[in-house]
C-alpha cells in the first residue's frame, strides 16, 4: 500500500474515466491502466485507457459545443474561469496530495504548483474580457482597417507529466477564455490531477448553465494512435503540446496536413551563468531553485552551470554544501525537500549521464548515485570539472544533477550558453548592469532570469526559441495562441 496523504473521502469522488460532452464514462475498449506512486513504485489508481474512437467522440463533442461556447459573452467565460480558480485554491491541500501521489514532488512544492496552476485560471479570467482589436486609417487614407480576433476553434491540448495541474491549466484556461473548446490528452504517468480539474470545470459550467463539452479529456497509454485521427480531421483547428522536441517535431509534421495552428513548448538546456562579479550566495540560492524544483524535472531547469574561473571553487563548494544538505525523501514525509524521479527509466537515464561524466574526468562533490529502497530516487548531485561537450551538458538531464563547467571570459560564457540547439530558459548572475544587459541581448533563450532562479509566472509569456518551441503560454500572448486575426478593409 502507499503512504499517500489522500483522504478516502476525497479519493472516492475522483474521476478516473473519460470525459466527453459533459459525461464521464469508461473507454470504448473497456481497458484501464495503472497510475503508480513514484515514491513507492506501487499502483495507486486505475484510469480508463482511451482508444482512437474515444478521441473522435471527444472531438465530436468539442466541435458540437464550439458555436454555443464562442457565443457565451466574454464576461461569463471570465466568471467561469474565476470560479474554477477559487475552487482550486479552496481545495489546494487535497489537490497537492494528489499531485504528490502521482508525480512524487514534496507536498509543499505540490501546493505551490496548485497555486501556480490556479493562477492561470485567474489570469485568463482577466484576459477573457480583453480580446483587443484595432481600428486605424490605412496609410493611403482611402479606407479604414479593422482588425479583430476570434476563437481559432476546437483545440487539442497534449500535456506532460511533470506539472500535472499547471501544464493543464496553462492550456485550458486561455483556450476557454478565447472561446475555444478543447480535447485534452493528459500524460498517462500523471492523469489524475487533470481529470480532477476537468471535473471541476465541468461541474462549474453545468451549475452556470454553460454548454456541456467545452472540456473533453481522453487519458490514454496510446498517445500516437489516439491523437492521430484528430490530426486527420479538419474540425480540429489547433494543437498545443508540451514535451520533448522529438515528439514536438513529429506532431508538427502531423499538424502540417490540415495546417493546424501549433503551439509547441519543447525541450530545454538552460545555462545558469555565474559571472565573476556575481553575488555568489545569491547565485547559490537561485541555483537551488533552478536545479532542484521538481527534482530537476522541468523544461526550465538549469541544465549546466557555467561559472567564471574566479568564483568557480567558491560557488561549487557552497552549492555542493547546500545541495548535500537537502532532504531527499517521499514527498509525503515531513521535511522532504527533493522527491523521487517519475519512473525507473528516468533514474537510469540520470545515472547513465552521471557515470559518463565521471568516466570522462568529472568529480562528484556531493551525491552521484541512486538511493536504495523502493521508489525512484536519485541523490541531488553536484559535479565539477565537467567538459563543455560532455553528454550531461549537451543532453537535457531532467534530474537533480548539476554539472559545473568553468569559463574564463564573458565571450566564452556567451558562446557556451548559446552552443546548443535549444533556447528555452537561461539564468545569469552578475552585479554589473552592463553584463546583465549583454546577457539579455545575447543569450539565445525565450526566457532569461537575471539574478533570479525562477522565471515561471502565469502573467508572463512562457516559451522558447530555436528547437525549444513555437508560441507562448501565459501573459497576453497565451490567449492570442487560441485566436485568429481577421482583418477587414472598411
Ligand atoms: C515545464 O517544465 O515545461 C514547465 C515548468 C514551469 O512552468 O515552470
Amino acid at each position: 500500500m502507499t503512504a499517500t496523504m489522500l483522504s478516502p473521502a476525497f479519493v472516492a469522488h475522483l474521476p478516473t474515466g473519460i470525459l466527453v460532452g459533459g459525461h464521464w464514462g469508461p473507454a470504448a475498449g473497456g481497458a484501464t491502466f495503472e497510475v503508480t506512486d513514484p515514491a513507492t513504485a506501487e499502483p495507486i489508481f486505475d484510469v480508463s485507457d482511451a482508444i482512437p474512437a474515444d478521441a473522435v467522440r471527444a472531438l465530436d463533442a468539442a466541435h458540437a459545443a464550439a458555436p454555443a461556447w464562442r457565443a457565451v459573452p466574454p464576461r461569463e467565460r471570465s466568471e467561469l474561469l474565476r470560479a474554477v480558480f477559487a475552487r482550486l485554491v479552496a481545495r489546494a491541500d487535497d489537490i497537492a496530495a494528489l499531485i504528490t501521489a502521482e508525480a512524487g514532488k514534496p507536498l509543499a512544492e505540490a501546493r505551490a504548483e496548485v497555486l501556480y496552476g490556479a493562477e492561470f485560471l485567474r489570469w485568463f479570467a482577466e484576459q477573457a474580457v480583453r480580446a483587443d482589436g484595432l481600428v486605424r486609417m490605412a496609410p493611403s487614407g482611402g479606407n479604414a482597417q479593422y482588425v479583430s480576433r476570434r476563437p481559432v476553434g476546437p483545440s487539442l491540448l497534449i500535456t506532460p507529466w511533470n506539472f500535472p495541474i499547471a501544464m493543464a491549466t496553462r492550456k485550458i484556461a486561455p483556450a476557454l477564455a478565447a472561446g475555444c473548446t478543447v480535447v485534452v490528452k493528459p500524460a498517462s504517468l500523471t492523469p489524475m490531477t487533470t481529470l480532477l480539474v476537468a471535473e471541476i470545470i465541468r461541474s462549474e459550467a453545468e451549475a452556470r448553465g454553460l454548454p456541456a463539452g467545452i472540456v473533453n479529456v481522453v487519458p490514454t497509454t496510446q498517445a500516437g494512435p489516439v491523437t492521430e485521427p484528430l490530426f486527420e480531421d479538419p474540425r480540429l483547428r489547433k494543437v498545443s503540446f508540451t514535451g520533448s522536441t522529438r515528439v514536438g517535431q513529429a506532431l508538427l509534421a502531423q499538424a502540417s496536413k490540415n495546417v493546424l495552428r501549433s503551439s509547441m513548448e519543447l525541450g530545454g538546456n538552460a545555462p545558469f551563468v555565474v559571472f565573476e562579479d556575481a553575488d555568489v550566495d545569491a547565485a547559490v540560492e537561485g541555483a537551488l531553485v533552478a536545479k532542484l524544483r521538481n527534482s530537476g524535472q522541468s523544461c526550465v531547469a538549469a541544465n549546466r552551470f557555467l561559472v567564471h574561473d574566479a568564483v568557480a571553487r567558491t560557488f561549487a563548494d557552497r552549492f555542493a554544501a547546500a545541495v548535500g544538505a537537502k532532504v531527499t525523501a517521499p514527498g509525503t514525509r515531513p521535511g522532504a525537500e527533493v522527491g523521487p524521479l517519475i519512473d525507473e527509466a528516468a533514474v537510469e537515464k540520470v545515472s547513465g549521464l552521471v557515470d559518463d561524466a565521471v568516466a570522462h574526468g568529472a568529480q562528484v562533490l556531493t551525491g552521484g548515485a541512486r538511493l536504495d529502497g523502493p521508489g525512484h530516487f536519485f541523490e541531488p548531485t553536484v559535479l565539477t570539472g565537467v567538459d563543455a561537450d560532455a553528454r550531461i551538458v549537451t543532453e537535457e538531464i531532467f534530474g537533480p544533477v548539476a554539472p559545473i563547467v568553468a569559463f574564463g571570459s564573458d565571450d566564452e560564457a556567451f558562446e557556451l550558453a548559446n552552443g546548443t540547439p535549444f533556447g528555452l530558459a537561461a539564468y545569469a548572475y552578475t552585479t554589473s548592469l552592463a553584463r546583465a544587459r549583454r546577457a539579455m541581448d545575447e543569450i539565445e533563450a525565450g526566457m532569461i532570469g537575471i539574478n533570479r532562479g525562477l522565471v515561471s509566472d502565469a502573467s508572463a509569456p512562457f516559451g522558447g526559441v530555436k528547437a525549444s518551441g513555437l508560441g507562448r503560454e501565459g501573459g497576453e500572448a497565451g490567449m492570442e495562441e487560441y485566436q485568429e486575426t481577421v482583418y477587414v478593409a472598411l
